[in-house]
């Protein structure tokens, strides 16, 4: 019987107040601009590595379901795991179970979690440091965005440096810092859509404003830095709203144009304007797809999710506040392959 070494991992996504849109040209996934989040309690991601002598190659299960090799989501952790085993010494395959506990059909899972928990379960299982910064780096070199999630509470990325190899987020403030809330408006169930990378090169590649986002993004982002600081909700709302609609102005300019909204996108986005008119405080961001992140206050929660179920189109909403880091889980927290049912459908390739 060959020897497994296993060890499991729970992340959670996270929302990027000031976003990361575009990598530098000078190769190492590093990302070009600087970008700030919160990281979610309430959602997780758990992931199982086990390195295993007797497999012919590495093996991905998401959900339950076994992908092939050839698939995209295998591809990207096989890189992972590479990383792993060129640090590590170690030659072995291994077996990656992984599932969401929230559902991923309508692309709202970004890569975040899942490459978080991936990098944090497999450096553990290969022997490797498993401090937050070095599965930060780690995650990087796969999905920027994952390692913010190797930090709890608000988290910072800086942009690459020509010359930069390793690059780890930072915790900027634990998650108790500020109380702020966030209701998820979802607004479409169903196919994915454009990925972040692909969106983002080909922005890179065709769009006359995509230089104008990244000259803008470092001043955003120190905005956004400061209102977190300064706990300035209304400061926060207006760098946050204007960080969001810059890098979807940039991709809405690309040849073809790319455009994640659907009509209900720009309802919920009336929707948060009227709140504000009325005295709720709400502010919104939007990622790599048709639904909006609102944040608000954990006293308007309720009032806000009745104000976007109200909206036509919206079909539901997700709520959540500010949690955790990446973290070790015990043996058998993910369960069987075949018991690990649910919907993740992406968990490693969103
Ligand atoms: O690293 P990725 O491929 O998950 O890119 C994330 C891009 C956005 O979600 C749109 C913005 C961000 O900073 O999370």
């Amino acid at each position: 019987m060959s020897v497994v070494s296993r060890a499991t991992a729970i992340a959670h996504p996270n929302i990027a107040l000031a976003k990361y849109w575009g990598k530098r040209a000078y190769g190492h996934n590093l990302p070009a601009v600087p970008s700030l989040s919160v990281t979610l309690a309430g959602m997780a991601t758990t992931t199982e590595v086990a390195f295993d002598a007797s497999l012919e190659r590495d093996e991905l299960h998401l959900g339950g379901a076994a992908l092939p090799e050839g698939a995209e989501a295998t591809r990207r952790v096989a890189g992972l795991l590479d990383r792993v085993r060129a640090a590590s010494g170690r030659r072995e395959r291994a077996r990656v179970v992984s599932r969401n506990d929230f559902p991923t059909a309508a692309g709202l899972a970004s890569s975040a979690s899942a490459f978080a928990a991936l990098a944090l379960a497999a450096s553990a299982a290969a022997g490797l440091p498993t401090a937050p910064a070095q599965v930060s780096d780690l995650a990087r070199k796969t999905s920027v965005s994952a390692a913010r999630s190797a930090f709890g509470g608000f988290v910072e990325l800086r942009a690459g440096r020509p010359g930069d190899e390793a690059l780890a987020a930072t915790p900027l403030a634990p998650e108790d810092h500020w109380p702020l809330a966030v209701v998820i408006a979802v607004t479409r169930e169903g196919p994915k859509d454009v990925g972040s990378s692909d969106g983002m090169r080909h922005t890179a590649a065709t769009s006359p404003y995509f230089p104008a986002w990244v000259d803008a993004a470092p001043a955003l982002f120190e905005e956004v830095r400061a209102a977190v600081l300064a706990r300035d909700f209304a400061a926060l709302g207006a760098a946050a709203e204007a960080s969001a609609l810059r890098m979807h102005a940039s991709s809405i300019a690309a040849a073809p144009a790319l455009l994640y909204w659907t009509g209900a996108t720009v309802e919920v986005l009336a929707a948060v304007r009227r709140l504000r008119g009325e005295g709720t405080p709400a502010f919104f961001t939007i990622d790599a797809g048709p639904h909006v992140k609102v944040f608000t206050t954990p006293e308007a929660q309720g009032a806000v999710e009745r104000a976007l179920l109200a909206v036509p189109g919206v079909l539901r909403t997700i709520s959540a506040v500010p949690g955790g880091g990446a973290r070790l889980a015990p043996a058998g927290a993910i369960g069987t392959p075949s018991a690990s049912g649910g919907a993740a459908d992406g968990s490693a390739g969103a």
